[in-house]
């Protein structure tokens, strides 16, 4: 997919780039970028929206992948950019990200946060609960500033992966809960906020969503709730934002739908409802972080030891692990991989593929099928570029690995390795304990 094949050499090639060039440039593991997919599904979304002719943003939720150079090409593509934390914004800012199509999101902002948010001057703060809205409109006055807000409702419908459930009452930390009146109450107490300018809601039902009825489902609650707050508060919604989750393909059985189904189901819904209540159409916006970036990403590793138990299992070991890609520990997510230096060859034996952290729950694959892979073989991960550099620790000391943007055979640092003086870099040795020696 996206740019990757196999070259004439039997290589995995990404963007122009050979594989195996690119380990004995950067070294590995290596996060590798293909950026013109990641344009591409960009443009999808964009593309898709215009057709639907209703007003909207593209917000793409850096929490999936947060680095100055994926902020740089969300502004060429004219995205907007959802940001969760002080270090989010950081990224965004000093790439020179527009603060205007900045939004601001989390369940528990600081005042620091929010004051830099405010002295940046974003264009939305997507509001979690009352404390915030209090602390929110404070903190304004405090700086004569009114900001545009979202609030976030909990629309009772709960999004696993396959299927979604549609509660009463929603079981979340996040939002104002839209069956037992908080959202109500919260509408009413943002409007009588004199800092605050109430943009309308926003309702994110989930994340690797493959059908569309869920968000069809959250368009009918935010509808028949934006109605109510019409006709009993006199209030309009400008903006409806439905957040992220729309799904990608990590493995086979995995059905993502392409990214114009669920924007069309969604535009259409919106029209549907609203249309139907005679009310002014929305602006709608949407926040994807996962569809945005997670397939264009590969994770680069170089095979080490290997360990056969004869008629149980045999693991091989890569130079990475739970420390780049925390995924299949933490929610026993499926990837799939080839040996990029002998893509070209049949599959000849079953491994498990093992990180190389200190504990046995560090296994990024279970039962590979994979052509007899030796020391020094490089081994591919496809699907990495969501939620692994963004999730990465140093667990072990381990240092983060370097992250490359590939285009047309070009390949170019976005992020440089860790240094082993970057690992040590904020420790510090109390100086009585060095007195005692
Ligand atoms: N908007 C909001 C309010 C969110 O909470 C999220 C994701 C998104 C948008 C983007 O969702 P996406 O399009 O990426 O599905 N670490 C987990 C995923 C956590 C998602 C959290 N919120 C993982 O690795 O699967």
């Amino acid at each position: 997919h996206g740019t990757s094949k196999i070259n004439p050499q039997g290589h995995l090639e990404i963007g122009g780039c050979d594989t195996a060039d690119l380990a004995k440039q950067f070294g590995t593991p290596l996060y590798i970028v293909d950026e013109a997919l990641v344009r591409q599904r960009a443009r999808e979304y964009v593309e898709s929206f215009r057709a639907s002719g209703l007003k909207f943003q593209v917000a793409y939720a850096s929490k999936a992948f947060s680095v100055m150079a994926m902020c740089t090409i969300a502004e060429q593509e004219d995205l907007s950019l959802d940001v969760v934390s002080d270090g989010e914004l950081y990224t965004a800012i000093k790439a020179g990200f527009p603060a205007g199509r900045i939004h601001f999101h989390g369940n528990n902002k600081t005042p620091e946060e929010i004051n830099m948010a405010l002295d940046a001057n974003i264009g939305c703060f997507v509001v979690d609960n009352f404390i915030e809205l209090a602390l929110l409109n404070a903190l304004a006055q405090d700086k004569g500033k009114k900001v545009n807000v979202l609030l976030r409702i909990t629309p009772g419908v709960e999004a696993h992966t396959h299927e979604y459930i549609s509660t009463g009452q929603t079981d979340s930390k996040f939002g104002f809960d839209l069956g037992n009146g908080s959202a109500y109450r919260a509408i009413q107490e943002a409007e009588s906020l004199a800092n605050l300018d109430l943009l309308g809601v926003h309702s994110h039902i989930g994340s690797q969503i493959f059908e569309v009825e869920g968000f069809q489902m959250a368009v009918d609650k935010v509808a028949m709730f934006a109605v109510k707050v019409r006709d009993e508060l006199n209030i309009t919604f400008r903006v409806i934002n439905l957040g992220g989750g729309f799904g990608i393909r990590y493995v086979e059985g995995d059905t993502p739908l392409p990214v114009s189904q669920y924007v069309k189901a969604i535009t259409d819904s919106i029209k549907n409802n609203f249309s139907a209540a005679q009310y002014p159409l929305p602006e709608i916006w949407v926040e994807p972080g996962r569809s945005m970036v997670g397939d264009a990403g590969t994770t680069l590793y170089t095979i080490g030891t290997s360990k056969d138990i004869p008629g149980v299992r045999k693991y091989i070991a890569v130079d990475g692990g739970m420390t780049d890609n925390p995924r299949p520990a933490l929610y026993e997510s499926k990837y799939e991989a080839v040996l990029a230096n002998r893509a070209n060859e049949a599959t000849a034996e079953t491994v498990s593929v093992a990180g190389k952290c200190c504990e046995s729950g560090d296994m990024l694959i279970w039962d590979l099928e994979l052509p007899e892979a030796k020391t020094g073989d490089l081994l591919a991960v496809f699907c990495t570029g969501a939620y692994n550099y963004a999730m990465a620790s140093n667990y072990n000391r381990i240092r983060r690995p370097a992250v490359v943007f590939v285009k047309d055979g070009q390949a170019d640092v976005a992020v440089k390795r860790e240094s082993l003086d970057d690992i040590v870099g904020n420790d510090v040795i109390p100086a009585r304990m060095q007195q005692q020696s």
